[in-house]
């Protein structure tokens, strides 16, 4: 078991004199920064300052990303693979590490979301979006730990799917429901060893992910419907609440799941 530092009496009443918003400094790993969501957070991660290392499976996708980051004036790397590889955790860490150096921060954002009816969901089904939702961000962390210098953060992407139930997706809602009990008992456990660890949990955001369902009209009447903000949400609303939770702006905020969903789970 790794032995983490218990704060000193000074420590313990110290307050941190810099709680900016900006990222000036940081050093920040994003998966699933191929599209959607993590694309989004690389970008405004880059815009407040902080260098990237962007991962993600299709190389044409990640490089357009990543040149999306650099154009915001900073520095960026792009790292392509299965987040589920076995030695993937370990070659994150690497190549963030030859890239970027020390690390403050690490963002899960990469997901999967298949909808099935729940009784014709199969094995292969459950294992692939737990593999990719829960097992490969707990396993890249935990390889991530022993190289994050004090004060830095994970931020794990989970969904409005963590907080309440949804029909036909039953699988992605117990995979979700995983990352908000991670992401607690993280944050508990690394709390004393100076990292934070926090979620963000997006409601309906248009992405790939769910660019079918919102193309059939009645879905997305629905999902309209369930939205007290009236519209669907855009990745741009997801990403500054990313970049709040890693900046130190955010030095108290520890094993929280912020919602950013329109009002959905407030229901
Ligand atoms: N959109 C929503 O309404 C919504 C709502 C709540 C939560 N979320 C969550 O937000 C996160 C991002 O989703 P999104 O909406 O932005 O969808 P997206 O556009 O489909 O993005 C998913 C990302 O995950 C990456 N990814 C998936 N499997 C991977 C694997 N095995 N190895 C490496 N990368 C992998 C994809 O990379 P490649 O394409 O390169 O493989 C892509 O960059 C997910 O965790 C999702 O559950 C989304």
């Amino acid at each position: 078991m790794p032995e983490y530092r218990t704060p000193n009496d000074s420590e313990e009443n110290a307050v941190s004199q810099d709680h900016s918003f900006r990222l000036d400094g940081a050093a920040i790993v994003v998966t699933g920064a191929s599209s959607g969501i993590g694309a989004e957070i690389a970008r405004t991660l880059g815009a407040s300052g902080a260098r990237v290392l962007l991962v993600g499976r299709d190389e044409q996708r990640l490089h357009a990303s990543e040149a999306a980051v650099r154009a915001t004036g900073a520095e960026a790397a792009s790292l392509a693979l299965d987040v589920c590889g076995a030695d993937a955790p370990e070659r994150v860490v690497a190549v963030a590490r030859e890239q970027l150096g020390d690390l403050t921060g690490l963002v899960h954002a990469a997901g999967i979301f298949e909808p099935t009816p729940f009784a014709a969901t199969a094995d292969e089904c459950l294992d692939r979006q737990w593999e990719v939702n829960v097992r490969a961000p707990f396993r890249l962390t935990r390889a991530a730990v022993p190289h994050l210098t004090e004060g830095a953060s994970v931020t794990f992407v989970s969904s409005i799917a963590g907080h309440v139930g949804f029909p036909n997706s039953t699988a992605y809602c117990a995979t979700k429901g995983a990352v908000e009990l991670l992401v607690k008992s993280l944050a508990v456990e690394l709390a004393p060893g100076g990292v934070r660890v926090n979620a963000v949990a997006p409601g309906n955001v248009r992405t790939s992910i769910n660019a079918h369902l919102l193309a059939d009209p009645d879905y997305h009447r629905q999902m309209l419907a369930a939205t007290p903000a009236g519209r669907i949400g855009e990745v741009e609303d997801i990403a500054p609440a990313v970049a709040y939770l890693a900046s130190p702006a955010a030095a108290y905020v520890q094993g929280v799941s912020l919602l950013v969903d329109g009002g959905w789970a407030a229901q």
